[in-house]
């Protein structure tokens, strides 16, 4: 468990603050980040690239609540964004527009215009109709557009298939096989400036070796192209960096993951960018929830909580288990086997399957451990449940940094056109 996030007196604490003060003043369920966890691994990222020409821009999208974006960008982090809207969070929350990649298979002129106006660092082109499309848009600004291609290495990054992004069958980048002939197209046209390639193979990957043969394959792609004549700043590799949300999960190792960087990636004279989002952001979030019934059916007993997959999804979406454990730990009360759900009217709205709760009564609160990334940025309000509410703790201060909406507030969203 995070250290950050623990028990004190058999009480959870993030930091210095109780969660119970918390839910004292404050329907769950709501999520709590621990603003010291997230500076933590970012330092850890860093320290272990030290003496490596490197950028770290995180990835918005694992976590994009601007106090957390604000956190990244006091310790002089970059970003990686996906939309205009990342790149409009990234630069409110003070990160610098030239430490900005600008990603994604689908970006739309408004988006290329916009971000092209200032100065980011590059866009990750993934087909050439986008590169021409970026070009257009850069002769009307009268402006350089500074480009990386993302290729698609063909490798199986051994995670859920719903994360997998470096096998040929996914629509990411371009084929690695027909990098040389892009590249060299990209060359030719007026306003581009090629500063880059760009690679990323999928999430949670606790397999080095995927990350390794990636590389290879890049360092190779990197040698032709200098072959003719076209040399790059940077080498972006992406996130992926997997974490450790069950007992039997497989932790790859940081200082193994930066000596493959440094070994095969580091006598090419280029800037390496990394793109983290789980690894900075995952640990450092607790989901708090209340048990809201227990019931029993012909062979299962049912924990029914307050939050459900509109809150959280990612149980829904690729089968992940979270640990889930009291705000108090009790001296008494028997542990019971329970299917966790949620209120949502989906048979999918379940977070744990026979799973061991500790002496858990209705009213009892309870926290979803490791949901810092892919947590509260997935979540909607299916069923009209306002959007969950965000709090962060930094020592002994909390803060909320998203609300929940009210009933009015998501009402006045929408009109009842008057048709007749
Ligand atoms: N760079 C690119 C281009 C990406 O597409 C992603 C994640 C990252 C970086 C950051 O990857 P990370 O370091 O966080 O693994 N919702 C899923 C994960 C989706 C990942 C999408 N792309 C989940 O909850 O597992």
């Amino acid at each position: 468990m995070n250290k950050h996030i623990s028990y004190k007196l058999d009480q959870l604490f993030v930091e210095d603050v109780a969660v119970s003060e918390m839910t004292s003043k404050m329907r769950t369920p709501f999520y709590v980040y621990s603003r010291t966890s997230i500076k933590d691994n970012f330092d850890r990222f860093t320290r272990s690239f030290k003496g490596l020409d490197s950028i770290i821009c995180y990835s918005v999208k694992a976590n994009s609540n601007l106090s957390v974006l604000e956190t990244i960008a006091k310790l002089q982090g970059g970003a990686d964004v996906v939309s205009l809207g990342e790149y409009r969070r990234a630069l409110k929350a003070g990160i610098d527009q030239k430490r900005i990649v600008f990603s994604g298979v689908g970006k739309q002129d408004f988006e290329i215009a916009e971000a092209l106006k200032s100065s980011l660092l590059q866009f990750n082109i993934e087909s050439v109709s986008e590169l021409e499309s970026i070009n257009k848009i850069a002769v009307s600004l009268n402006k350089q557009a500074p480009i990386a291609f993302r290729v698609n290495p063909d490798i199986d990054a051994g995670t859920h298939e719903n994360i997998s992004t470096g096998k040929a069958d996914n629509k990411f980048g371009i084929p690695i096989d027909k990098a040389k002939e892009v590249y060299q197209y990209a060359n030719k046209l007026e306003k581009i400036k090629i500063v880059g390639i760009d690679v990323h193979i999928g999430s949670q990957i606790s397999n080095l070796n995927a990350f390794r043969q990636t590389f290879e394959h890049l360092a190779k792609l990197i040698d032709e192209l200098k072959n003719i004549n076209i040399h790059l700043e940077n080498i972006d590799i992406g996130g992926g960096l997997g974490i450790k949300y069950r007992d039997e999960d497989l932790e790859p190792d940081l200082q193994e993951y930066s000596a493959l960087v440094k070994k095969i990636l580091g006598h090419l004279n280029c800037r390496i960018i990394f793109e983290p989002g789980r690894y900075i952001v995952g640990n450092c979030g607790i989901l708090v929830t209340k048990v809201l019934y227990k019931k029993t059916s012909q062979n299962k007993n049912f924990l029914i909580t307050d939050a459900g997959m509109n809150d959280f999804s990612r149980t829904a979406l690729y089968g992940a288990t979270h640990k889930l454990i009291p705000l108090y730990k009790k001296k008494s009360g028997k542990s019971e086997i329970f299917d966790v759900v949620g209120p949502v009217c989906e048979s999918t709205d379940t977070f744990l399957k026979n799973y061991l709760v500790e002496g858990a009564e209705t009213g009892d609160f309870l926290a979803f451990l490791d949901v810092g990334a892919y947590g509260a940025v997935l979540s909607s309000e299916y069923n009209t449940r306002p959007l969950v509410p965000e709090i962060m703790v930094y020592n002994k201060r909390y803060e909320l940094v998203r609300s929940r909406p009210t009933y009015e507030e998501i009402f006045d969203r929408e009109t009842m056109p008057n048709w007749e």
